[in-house]
């Protein structure tokens, strides 16, 4: 085992950005040997950024420990620490930060901070073979679409207020609907979806090519206060609104950067319905479709991992007293030297 990045190094990755705690360990190969997350659960099913930090203070240690024992090597084997730096809820960032500068002052290894958006991107790519993708990335805090060219992920288009799985999930909870056995909102909303019958008119709202979910989501729920529809035909209005809002910005995407593939991640990209509608557009275009599985979709400890072999082996490093959370960094304000540009 080398700790000076030969095929043989490995990078452990600390995700933090919100509600779960997940570490990963990745050869510098691309092999993931662990990938271990433990979730915050608040008993209202919102998320309180100091109450999840707390949370991640208290389960940081066993994670890390239960990340080396199913990865089974040894401290001394890791080469480089990498850590979600942004954009993400502040002291939940701090807190995994922390975890990480004091694990790579311990192990005397270096640090990279690493764009939790980005890595979203890179291990979607690394799990599904994706070379270069137009990715539509959408999740509780995020709605992206974006495709790489001139050194950067550009940002094509994406939400002007609440991402897609907040308007899923602040919908679900004003309907009462509850999360058993952790089951999340979104599962919910489509498991009833697929009950409905009539499309219940509610706003559609693309502009240029960002979307607004936050018009819907105040309709959706004055529908629902009304009490004039069922349950079951609202959330398959819901979601067909959403989801077309998401499939005409992604193959506008896609059609302007004439790329080859569609990458879906974040945990809506669980959903068939919109699976299925992403999938049509890419044969339409003769593009592959690429859905990243769900245990790296969600966030995850080893997208940030394998994003800080990336930097790493360019000379990515993040001195410790550049190391400060990025609450607001973008997907489109970080150079990605390792990705090539495919003309
Ligand atoms: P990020 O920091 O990337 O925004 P997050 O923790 O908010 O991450 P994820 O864990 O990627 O988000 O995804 C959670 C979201 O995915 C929730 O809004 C949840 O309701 C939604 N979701 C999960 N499964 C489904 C599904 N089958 N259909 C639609 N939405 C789903
Ligand atoms: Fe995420």
């Amino acid at each position: 085992m080398q700790r000076d990045g030969s095929p043989h190094a490995f990078c452990l990755g600390i995700e933090a950005t919100a509600d779960d705690f997940s570490v990963g360990i990745l050869s510098f190969e691309g092999t993931v040997l662990a990938n271990v997350s433990i979730a915050f659960m608040s008993e209202t099913g919102g998320i309180h950024p100091r109450e999840a930090a707390r949370h991640h203070a208290k389960v940081a240690g066993t994670a890390i420990i239960k990340a080396f024992q199913k990865a089974n090597i040894g401290s001394q084997d890791v080469a480089v620490i990498a850590f979600s730096q942004g954009p993400g809820l502040g002291p939940c960032l701090r807190t995994g930060a922390t975890a990480a500068r004091a694990l790579a002052s311990y192990l005397d290894v270096p640090l990279v901070g690493v764009n939790h958006c980005v890595a979203h991107v890179e291990i979607g790519k690394l799990v599904t073979g994706a070379k270069d993708p137009t990715t539509l990335y959408v999740s509780g805090g995020n709605t992206i679409v974006s495709a790489f060219g001139g050194g950067r992920y550009r940002i094509f288009g994406e939400t002007l207020d609440i991402a897609v799985g907040n308007c899923l999930d602040v919908f679900a909870r004003e309907a009462g609907l509850c999360q058993t056995e952790g089951k999340p909102f979104g599962a919910i909303v489509e498991a009833l979806a697929k009950e409905g019958e009539e499309l219940v008119e509610l706003p559609y709202s693309v502009k240029g090519m960002d979307m607004s979910f936050s018009g819907l989501l105040t309709a959706a729920v004055r529908s629902l206060k009304s009490r004039k529809h069922r349950l079951e035909d609202l959330c398959y209005s819901l979601q067909e609104q959403a989801f077309s809002m998401l499939t005409e910005v992604t193959e506008r995407a896609l059609a302007h950067t004439e790329k080859r593939e569609i990458l879906l991640t974040g945990g809506v990209g669980a959903n068939r319905r919109l699976q299925t509608m992403l999938k049509t557009v890419a044969q339409e275009h003769g593009s592959r479709f690429c859905r990243v599985p769900t245990q790296y979709a969600l966030d995850n400890g080893a997208m940030i991992a394998w994003t800080g072999i990336l930097g790493f082996k360019h000379g990515l490093i993040t001195p410790v007293e550049e190391s400060f959370v990025r609450l607001k960094w973008r997907l489109d304000e970080v150079n990605v030297p390792w990705v090539e540009e495919l003309c």
